[in-house]
């Protein structure tokens, strides 16, 4: 279905602005490069060559952990240049993926070439490294120069050798064991001296308990060449108690590791030799599929090895990826404009199109990876897709559901192919929630199957797997209780972690809105829509009346299965948590939240605002409570569940309060730094963040609705290619003075009116999606006037939507 979509859109022949446009020359692929080690705020951005959604991503790998990325903007040493990484995540501290990495040698006698990981380190030359979407290059201290640029599962690398070197002999080293985790299982290799080189091994996720295997093909001579190897081996440890102990062995072509279920550390591969030529390049493919695949891969999307025309390409996908969202790049602030474009290109590296490489399933649908995780995800990520990217993101929602399809449950975490671990609730529903609203009446014409994807959700609310650990809810509990017990055990027999009882509570909450959602969008049975905004609200379940913390009352808590609450401090796992807590997955974590505390939880409905503001007291007690929170440091930056905080004034009919928090915590907290970035880039999570407080917008989880803010641009266009429309939103009165984390007073920051098309609108506060991707005009009046009196506007809808309050009581607006 999806690939007769796909004819289909080709032949629409949509305007291509890729010409005109340079705003790859506007992306830093190094905001977030900084090390994670000692507190740095460690983005994990990934910084080498990739296309947008790419599997292949090709960059270096430094020796020093953490390294979540492969790569480190320091002076450590590298390990090699290997083609998959993961993006911006958490997880394993070494890393994920960094397959197959290859190693420039040079000036050494074949079987004494330094081949081994930590014989072969070397540092690069400072102030080398340099990167554009598509291209990414450095250059050793021993002056050989590595480049590269890719395809979607293939691409090209190459070595310059310095000229010295002509009277050397130089080698490339191709390593079959050392991924980032040096978690090799097993895998075999095999070389033709033609140049040729094919790889397969098994290797540990990075984030779950599961192992992966995935192949590669390197083609070192081009076939129309006559040229070949001028020597070819393996290398191996000697034996698995030294591995460092390497022999060379000349002209062997084979290497074969039966699997084993523990790490074998072996280092092994092959070593080429090509005399004293100064530039090799190698083309290499992946797959998941085998190894035979990886070199199709290779050869269908490298086929004529046309360096300039792969980076071309790939910076043209880029351009069009970008000049989605347009702006004056010659008037705007510099700043901004390199951190809008630097975000937008970190939103659309992942998730990595897999279709085609599914090694579990066949299936005519996409199959995307790297879902790492829907938890960091869904708050930002999708929102942005559902605006800019109509035709990826749905084949993005298309492998969610396909996921439910093969295997009962919406993924949450798949990295590497493989289930990795339930973080809160299955976050998965707000994005196939949030597709239902939007696109619900397009999905036929996107070829997504909502009765699918409404039964992914509702399978997925009902449903609970043996192990909701990997995937799913318990819903068991959620269903019995109306909230997740503590110290409960479940007579089902069905097992998972049993921790996070409280946020888990929240996320599984506004699961269910998003069932509600789409059963109101795709106009299901009245009965459903009833049920499920029941227990959308089951959230208030976790507030405990009764506790009282720096002089506000009522928080969320952990219940027993009698109903009792159990305490936790409510600024446990707080940033400033005076008493170390583990705030992690683990069963060591015995406050009950998730890499987040009751601080910041109580504030978690963002489908029923009105109702948290009531729990804590009216608005007024509510706003103090907001100030208190950001003022004691319980806010904290780089994590997903503080994104949403300094817009809720909003809710309280306080836009002025939003604005100026906003202001506050981008110009605090993002910069064009390699520390840029305030946490992990968490798979584009924190760069939609950003990207959404530039563009003076924010979206509510599976709803038509944004928060409207105060834009960091005095103008803006968006297109979306599905629609065919423009959008241009203008801020009259912009005022650049606001650029700045405490603007001055008198200073115009402060919506006063928002107008669609020439229609005034009766709040100030939200936009519909509609309005965003609809076409024509939106216009944003800024003053200086914080305008308190108003609020949001007039009359009863002036306030963004809450479920309490009677809010998104209708069916959604879709386009
Ligand atoms: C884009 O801008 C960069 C930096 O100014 C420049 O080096 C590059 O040549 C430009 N590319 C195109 C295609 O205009
Ligand atoms: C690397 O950088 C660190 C921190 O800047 C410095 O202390 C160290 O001396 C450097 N090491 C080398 C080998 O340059
Ligand atoms: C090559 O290696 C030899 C022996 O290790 C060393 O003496 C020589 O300086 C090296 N030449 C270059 C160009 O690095
Ligand atoms: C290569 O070696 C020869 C003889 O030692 C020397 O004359 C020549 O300069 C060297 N070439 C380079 C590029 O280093
Ligand atoms: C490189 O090797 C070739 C073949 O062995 C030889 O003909 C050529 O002179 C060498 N070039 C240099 C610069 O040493
Ligand atoms: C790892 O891979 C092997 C072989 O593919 C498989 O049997 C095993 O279940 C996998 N998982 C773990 C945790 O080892
Ligand atoms: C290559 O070397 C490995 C390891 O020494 C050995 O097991 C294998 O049999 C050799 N293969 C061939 C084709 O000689
Ligand atoms: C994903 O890959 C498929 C198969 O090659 C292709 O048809 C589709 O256009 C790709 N989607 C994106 C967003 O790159
Ligand atoms: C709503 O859920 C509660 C339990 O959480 C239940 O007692 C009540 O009957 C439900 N109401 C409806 C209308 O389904
Ligand atoms: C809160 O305190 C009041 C008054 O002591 C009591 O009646 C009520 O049961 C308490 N509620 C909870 C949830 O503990
Ligand atoms: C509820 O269960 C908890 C944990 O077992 C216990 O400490 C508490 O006393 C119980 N409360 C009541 C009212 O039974």
């Amino acid at each position: 279905m999806w690939k007769a979509f796909f004819l289909a859109y080709g032949l629409l022949g949509l305007p291509a602005p890729t010409a005109a446009t340079n705003l790859t020359s506007f992306v830093n692929l190094f905001i977030g490069t900084a090390s994670g080690a000692n507190g740095g705020s460690g983005g994990n951005v990934f910084p080498g060559a990739a296309i947008p959604h790419a599997m292949a991503k090709v960059g270096i790998d430094v020796s020093t952990a953490p390294r979540q990325a492969g790569y480190i903007s320091d002076n450590s040493t590298i390990t090699g240049i290997s083609l998959m990484h993961d993006e911006g995540t958490g997880g394993n501290t070494n890393g994920g993926y960094g397959i197959f990495p290859l190693f420039p040698l040079t000036n050494c006698s074949f079987t004494s070439c330094p081949v081994g990981l930590n014989a072969r380190l070397i540092q690069r030359a400072a102030g080398t490294d340099a990167a554009t979407p598509g291209y990414f290059t450095t250059t050793f201290v021993n002056k050989i120069k590595l480049e590269a640029t890719s395809t979607r599962r293939a691409g090209l690398i190459r070595f310059t050798f310095p000229p010295s070197s002509k009277n050397s002999t130089n080698h490339v080293v191709v390593d079959l064991t050392n991924d980032l985790q040096r978690s090799f299982h097993g895998g075999s290799l095999s070389l033709s001296p033609t140049g040729r080189v094919m790889l397969g091994g098994t290797f540990f996720q990075s984030y779950g308990p599961d192992n992966y295997t995935v192949f590669a093909c390197y083609d070192f001579t081009r076939p129309s060449s006559l040229s070949s190897l001028s020597a070819f081996g393996t290398f191996q440890s000697t034996s698995t108690s030294a591995p460092n102990t390497i022999a060379i062995t000349p002209s062997n072509t084979s290497l074969n590791y039966p699997f084993t279920s523990n790490t074998n550390p072996t280092q092994a591969g092959a070593l080429l030799s090509f005399g004293n030529a100064t530039s090799v390049t190698a083309r290499f493919g992946v797959s998941f599929i085998s190894a035979d695949q990886a070199c199709a891969n290779a050869e269908e999307e490298v086929p004529d090895w046309d360096w300039e025309g792969v980076r071309e390409s790939s910076r043209e996908q880029w351009e069009d990826v970008l000049s989605r969202v347009m702006v004056n790049t010659d008037t705007e602030d510099p700043t901004i404009v390199q951190l809008l474009y630097s975000s937008l290109y970190r939103v659309s590296l992942v998730p990595a199109n897999l279709t085609g490489e599914n090694p579990y399933w066949s299936s005519p649908y996409p199959f995307y990876d790297a879902l790492f995780c829907s938890w960091d995800t869904f708050r930002t990520v999708h929102p942005l897709l559902s605006i800019t990217s109509p035709h990826e993101w749905s084949d993005i929602v298309n492998s969610y559901v396909d996921g439910w399809r093969n295997t009962g449950y919406i993924p949450e975490c798949r990295s590497n192919t493989k289930a990795g671990y339930v973080q809160g609730g299955s976050d998965g529903m707000p994005i196939l929630g949030d597709f239902a609203v939007k696109y619900g009446s397009q999905a036929a014409k996107l070829g997504v199957p909502t009765d699918d994807l409404y039964k992914a959700l509702v399978d997925t609310a009902e449903n609970t797997p043996p192990d909701w650990y990997r995937v799913g809810r318990q819903n068991t509990a959620w269903k019995t209780f109306g909230y997740i017990p503590t110290d409960w055990t479940d007579p089902s027999g069905s097992t998972g972690l049993p921790t996070r009882e409280a946020s888990r509570a929240y996320e599984y909450a506004l699961g269910d809105f998003a069932v509600r959602q789409a059963a109101l969008a795709l106009k299901k049975p009245p009965a459903d829509v009833t049920k499920y905004s029941n227990s959308s609200m089951n959230f208030v379940n976790m507030w405990n009346p009764n506790i009282t913390h720096d002089g506000f009352t009522g928080f969320a808590q952990r219940r027993y299965a009698n109903g009792t609450f159990a305490f936790s401090p409510p600024d446990a796992c707080s940033p400033v948590d005076p008493t170390p807590h583990s705030c992690a997955r683990g069963t060591d974590n015995n406050v009950g939240f998730y890499e987040s505390s009751s601080w910041e939880m109580s504030f978690f409905a963002p489908h029923s605002m009105s109702t948290i503001i009531k729990l804590m007291g009216g608005d007024a007690t509510f706003i103090s409570r907001v100030d208190h929170y950001f003022s004691k440091g319980y806010f904290q930056a780089g994590n997903e569940p503080s994104f949403e905080i300094p817009w809720v004034y909003h809710y309280a009919n306080r836009p002025d309060l939003s604005a100026l928090r906003i202001r506050d915590v981008v110009y605090k907290n993002f910069n064009t730094g390699i520390g840029g970035i305030p946490g992990n880039d968490d798979s584009g999570a924190m760069a939609a963040l950003l990207a959404f407080h530039l563009l003076g917008l924010y979206p509510v989880p599976s709803s038509t609705q944004l928060l409207i803010g105060s834009p960091f641009l005095s103008a803006y266009t968006i297109r979306n290619p599905l629609l065919s429309t423009s959008t241009k939103v203008t801020v009259h009165n912009f005022d650049k003075t606001t650029l700045v984390r405490t603007p001055p007073a008198g200073s115009r920051l402060y919506v006063q009116s928002v107008t669609v098309n020439g229609v005034l609108r009766g709040s100030v506060c939200w936009i519909e999606w509609g309005d965003i991707v609809g076409g024509g005009e939106v216009i944003i009046e800024v003053g200086a006037d914080p305008a308190t009196a108003k609020g949001c506007g007039e009359g009863p809808s002036a306030r963004p939507d809450s479920l309490e309050a009677g809010g998104f009581s209708s069916v959604p607006s879709m386009i």
